[in-house]
Order: structure tokens, then C-alpha cells, then sequence
């Protein structure tokens, strides 16, 4: 049997990682998950159930009543989340749930609740997860560890891009403010900030198109592949 790795793509917001992780779990046949489609349901359900995630035992409690599963559609040919059943997948791209995602995913027993869940996932290898500490924390043996970077401006275009086909209401300088806002909470937390971890290699793709992007990530795998 064809051997098989666990592939990790971490980075700041919207630099292009799902993007790619879904380019690599195609053409490998690997699954992909997206670990940040978790923190974002996560806060979906504490925003609708008024959960103060300042209190310990809410959490606590609350996250009793969490149920995650990330179910494959193959019309979209992609995974969506489910959170107690419900498919969650478009309304957590929200706005407003990426305004809170940052806070929510600092808690360190809302990660643990997450952590654990990827790693089960992970066990079989021939997996692409994106996220934040996915080469540091949840996979620190990953065969390829991947840290993606792109400009600024760039991904600040590419999100609003995303928003504005949905929602036209939103505005660009909404959209910078959450970028910036989130990748400051992010690499500075506590539990498992955003960092590149030091056997990552390095992945700037401002001036990439996916097609070159793929290119590079596939040699990076079969090197992998090959050593191994
Ligand atoms: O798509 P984008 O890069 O903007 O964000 P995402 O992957 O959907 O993640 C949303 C948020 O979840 C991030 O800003 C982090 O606060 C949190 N997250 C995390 O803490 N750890 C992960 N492994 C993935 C996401």
C-alpha cells in the first residue's frame, strides 16, 4: 500500500491555506480538514446559546453539549460541518462569527476539546489539516509542515472578495480590521499562539497562481514521500 503522510498548512488569516490543502487532499487522495471550520462552530453555538465564555463552567458545560462532524458533499466535492446535526458550513463564513472566533479559540479548554477531535482524525495519516497550530501543537511529528504567508493587501482583497459575493453590505475596511485584529490575537494567546514551527518551510504565494502554488507544495510532498 501507497504510504501515506499527515500534511499541516498553518498561517495567518485568509493567505490562501484551505485553498491549497484542498488542491493537495485532491490530488493525493487525502482527506482535508479545515480545524478553523471548528473554532468558527464552536462560537456559532456559543453566540446563539448567550454562552459567557468567561465563566469556566460554561464552557465547560456548554462544550458537553458540542457535537462536531464534518460530513463529505460530493456535489460541492468538499467537507462541511456539522454542529448537532446541523449543517453549519455557510453561516459560520459570517461576519460576525469572525468577529469572536479569535476570543472563543483562546480558551485553552475550548483547544483541548478541538485538539483532541483533529489528532483522532489525524491517527490514520493521508490527511491535509490547515489552521493555526496544527505543525505545532496537534501534528508536532507531520512528515511536511507547511507555513503559508501572502501580503497584507492581498489577503485583504482576497476576503472581501469571499464576503462581498455573499453579503454586499460589507466593507472592505470591516474586513481589514478583522484580519489585523484576529492575527494579533492569534499569534499573541497564551495556549498555542500562531507561530511557524521551526521544521516548517515557508510558503508566500502574493505572487503564485494555485496552479504554481500546487507545483511547489507536490515536490515538497514527494521529497517527503521519498525520504521516508
Ligand atoms: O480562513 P481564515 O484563515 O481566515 O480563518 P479560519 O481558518 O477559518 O480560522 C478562524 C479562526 O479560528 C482563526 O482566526 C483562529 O482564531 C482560530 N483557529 C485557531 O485558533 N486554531 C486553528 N487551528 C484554526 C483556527
Amino acid at each position: 500500500m501507497a504510504k501515506k503522510i499527515i500534511i499541516t498548512i498553518d498561517g495567518w488569516s485568509s493567505c490562501g491555506k484551505s485553498t491549497l490543502a484542498k488542491q493537495l487532499a485532491k490530488e493525493l487522495g487525502y482527506v482535508y480538514v479545515d480545524s478553523g471550520a471548528m473554532y468558527r462552530a464552536i462560537t456559532l453555538y456559543f453566540l446563539r446559546n448567550h454562552v459567557d465564555w468567561t465563566d469556566k463552567k460554561e464552557v465547560h458545560n456548554a462544550l458537553e453539549s458540542i457535537n462536531l462532524e464534518f460530513v463529505f458533499n460530493p456535489q460541492r466535492q468538499a467537507s462541511e460541518i456539522f454542529l448537532n446535526g446541523e449543517n453549519v458550513e455557510f453561516l459560520i463564513r459570517d461576519l460576525v462569527i469572525a468577529e469572536k472566533v479569535s476570543d472563543v479559540a483562546a480558551i485553552r479548554e475550548v483547544r483541548a476539546f478541538a485538539v483532541a477531535q483533529q489528532q483522532k482524525m489525524g491517527a490514520k495519516k493521508g490527511i491535509v489539516m490547515d489552521g493555526r497550530d496544527i505543525g505545532t501543537v496537534v501534528f508536532p511529528k507531520a512528515e511536511l509542515k507547511i507555513f503559508m504567508n501572502a501580503d497584507n493587501a492581498v489577503r485583504v482583497e482576497r476576503r472581501f472578495r469571499e464576503l462581498y459575493e455573499k453579503n454586499p453590505n460589507v466593507t472592505i475596511e470591516e474586513v481589514k480590521n478583522n484580519l489585523e485584529m484576529r492575527d494579533y490575537i492569534d499569534s499573541h494567546r497564551e495556549v498555542s499562539p500562531l507561530r511557524k514551527a521551526d521544521d516548517a518551510l515557508e510558503l508566500d504565494n502574493t505572487n503564485l497562481t494555485h496552479e504554481q502554488q500546487l507545483h511547489k507544495a507536490l515536490d515538497w510532498v514527494n521529497s517527503r514521500l521519498h525520504k521516508a
